[in-house]
């Protein structure tokens, strides 16, 4: 069974093609390199074209007997400054990939959708039926595909898993594949770079919100135990699973303060910070309930923080170059 991760030269989808390949699929990754690199596809055919190149696209889906979807724009600020790129990408280009697919007879598909989609929930843990109300453009895009594909599943019978992510943090543990953003937005890389005599101080943003240190808790999922998840979820389909929405975190938050003492516990380094306000549509916290992904899936998320800080230091200690 061949699987077409698209997206798969990306930060989670590089580790969710390691995965699939050792349970034992044939992968193909699908990427244009816009914030992709070469070096995270190393072993693996990587196809290089845009989804919204058709011509590129039908030869390899003609090959592919599922999608994983994780290509997309990913930044909520720039989302903000620039929608139409994101609307443009993440809405336009998917859907003539969803269509694509489709056309090429396939009918299972992964979908990385995000817990921006819930917005700022009312109530904390967020469940698969918290309302989705999300407050920033790259949340909203996010939404419109997940509309897309539930009314494609009753159309058409494509049954797609929409994969909720909480924080995706952490590194492959063999250190040869990790987080590659440019700008890196995310805090554990962040806390890890600021540990670095001479580096930039880190903007910690908020000190005073209703949380138990002042700082936002988040649930940091290792990106290994996301991408297990992924297999699990595709092999629901397989079986005959129907279409499902599940959040993929761990259902435990972390402030931004314990993830600054994990990122010292891990370097040895302080880590240097300056407490700055707070940004505007930042809840003070985002946990999920995981109930319903370990019942239908049977799985559970098992690295704990300190792992997933010490993947990601080993990853950058082995030179997380920017460079292809
Ligand atoms: N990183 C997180 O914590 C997080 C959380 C929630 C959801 N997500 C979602 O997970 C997915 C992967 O995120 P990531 O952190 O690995 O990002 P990433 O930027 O590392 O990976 C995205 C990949 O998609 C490729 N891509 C983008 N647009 C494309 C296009 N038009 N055609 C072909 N390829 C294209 C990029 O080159 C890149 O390799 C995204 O959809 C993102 O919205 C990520």
């Amino acid at each position: 069974m061949a699987v077409l991760v698209v997206g798969g030269a990306g930060y989670i989808g590089s580790h969710a093609a390691r995965a699939l390949r050792r349970s034992g699929y044939e992968v193909i990754l699908y990427d244009n390199l816009s914030t992709g690199y070469q070096r995270l596809a190393q072993g693996f055919e990587l196809v290089i074209g845009d989804i919204a190149d058709e011509a590129k696209l039908r030869p390899a889906l003609a090959r592919a007997d599922a999608v994983m979807h994780f290509a997309a724009h990913a930044y909520v600020g720039e989302s903000v400054q620039n929608p139409r790129k994101y609307f443009r990408n993440n809405v336009e280009a998917a859907l003539s990939l969803l269509n694509d697919t489709l056309d090429a007879g396939i009918r299972r598909f992964v979908f990385s959708s995000t817990c921006a989609v819930y917005g700022v929930p009312g109530k904390i843990p967020i469940t698969e039926e918290t309302p989705r109300e999300p407050v920033n453009p790259y949340g909203a895009s996010k939404l419109f595909f997940e509309h897309a594909l539930e009314a494609y599943s009753r159309a058409y019978g494509l049954r797609s898993a929409r994969l909720r992510y909480f924080n995706a943090a952490g590194a492959d543990e063999s250190g040869e594949i990790g987080e590659l953003h440019d700008p890196e937005t995310h805090l554990i890389p962040l806390a890890l770079a600021a540990a670095a005599p001479g580096s930039a101080q880190l903007q910690v943003f908020g000190a005073d919100y209703p949380t138990p240190d002042g700082t936002c808790v988040r649930d940091y999922i290792h990106v290994n135990d996301l991408a297990d998840a992924h297999v699990r979820a595709l092999q629901h389909l397989e079986t005959g699973g129907d279409s499902l929405a599940l959040n993929l975190g761990t259902g435990r938050g972390h402030s931004v303060l314990e993830v600054i003492q994990a990122a010292e516990a891990a370097t040895g380094c302080p880590v240097r910070r300056v407490m700055g306000p707070r940004r505007p549509g930042d809840p003070p916290v985002l946990v999920a309930d995981v109930a319903q992904s370990q019942k239908i899936l049977g799985w559970q998320a098992t690295r704990t923080l300190t792992e997933i800080v010490s993947s990601a230091w080993v990853w950058m200690q082995k030179g997380s170059s920017r460079s292809a």
